[in-house]
């Protein structure tokens, strides 16, 4: 292991939900450190094949849907067998807006099962192996500034994305003195699809922009690079962190 490396060359990484948005951008940010990523989703990631390709590595597609956990799971357990894995960034998520007083079950279990249970027993698998083998390993979770703030009107979001900041720190005192490092990312206001409501209320999104210090929303590969760095020897010492990528809105 290399203390000052930041590459992932010779590596191979799992992301989920890598067909868009951020899990794009942290796919392709592996590539560019020279790692090569495994997309696992349930929509076709030929974009990203062809980004990840442009920056110079591997990318292979496996469309599962995480909903399904059993079906999850057995995924990523076919991966690992294929060949070991160095890492899982679990990025795949979604929100369900609605009142408090109005959530549904449905809305809180879809929500919870895919960001905080899919999470959980994903890593479970992931972290298993890498004990049993005694190989390092590294989790990157996507949490949320939900993490540690309420928000409005997201009350199943919330939850799951607490939940996360949560799961990341016990694996963490757990796995960290067996060479299993696992983080998660806390991503601000990022321009994908999961913020296109948000994006498309000019009153949000005004109040939005002037609360955060960086002046702009955050892109993709704003994340990526944090991933790429959380899964490199760089950051071998960092366990249990849940870092803010938000141009600085919880500083404010
Ligand atoms: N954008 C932000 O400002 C922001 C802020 C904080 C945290 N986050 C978190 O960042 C992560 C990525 O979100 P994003 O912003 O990139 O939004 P996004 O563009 O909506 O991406 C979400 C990803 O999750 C995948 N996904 C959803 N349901 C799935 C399922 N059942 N099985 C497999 N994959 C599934 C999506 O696939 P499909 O395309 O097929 O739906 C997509 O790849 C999420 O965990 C989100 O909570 C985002």
């Amino acid at each position: 292991m290399d203390l000052n490396s930041f590459s992932l060359a010779g590596r191979r990484f799992a992301v989920t939900g890598a067909n868009t948005g951020i899990g794009q951008g942290i796919a392709v940010a592996i590539a560019r450190s020279g790692g090569s990523v495994i997309g696992f989703g349930r929509s076709d990631m030929s974009e990203t094949s062809a980004l990840v390709s442009a920056a110079g590595g591997t990318f292979s597609p496996t469309l599962v849907d995480l909903s399904d956990l059993r079906s999850g799971v057995e995924a990523l357990e076919a991966a690992m067998d294929e060949a070991p894995l160095d890492g899982l960034v679990n990025n795949a998520g979604i929100i369900r807006r609605a009142d408090s007083v109005d959530l549904t079950e449905d809305d809180w279990d879809a929500v919870v099962d895919l960001n905080l249970k899919a999470t959980f027993f994903l890593s479970q698998s992931f972290g298993r192996r890498c004990l049993q083998a005694g190989r390092p390993g590294r989790i990157v979770n996507i949490a949320s500034l939900l993490s540690f703030q309420g928000g409005i009107r997201v009350p199943s979001y919330t939850a799951s994305k607490h939940g996360v900041a949560g799961i990341t720190k016990i694996l963490a005192n757990e796995w960290a003195a067996r060479g299993v490092n696992v983080n998660a990312i806390a991503p601000g206001y990022i321009e994908t699809n999961n913020t296109a409501a948000l994006r498309a209320d000019p009153d949000r999104t005004r109040a939005i922009l002037e609360r955060i210090p960086a002046g702009r929303w955050g892109a993709a590969e704003d994340i990526g690079a944090a991933a790429a760095f959380l899964l490199a020897d760089a950051s071998r010492y960092i366990h249990g962190v849940i870092l803010p990528v938000d141009g600085g809105w919880l500083a404010r």
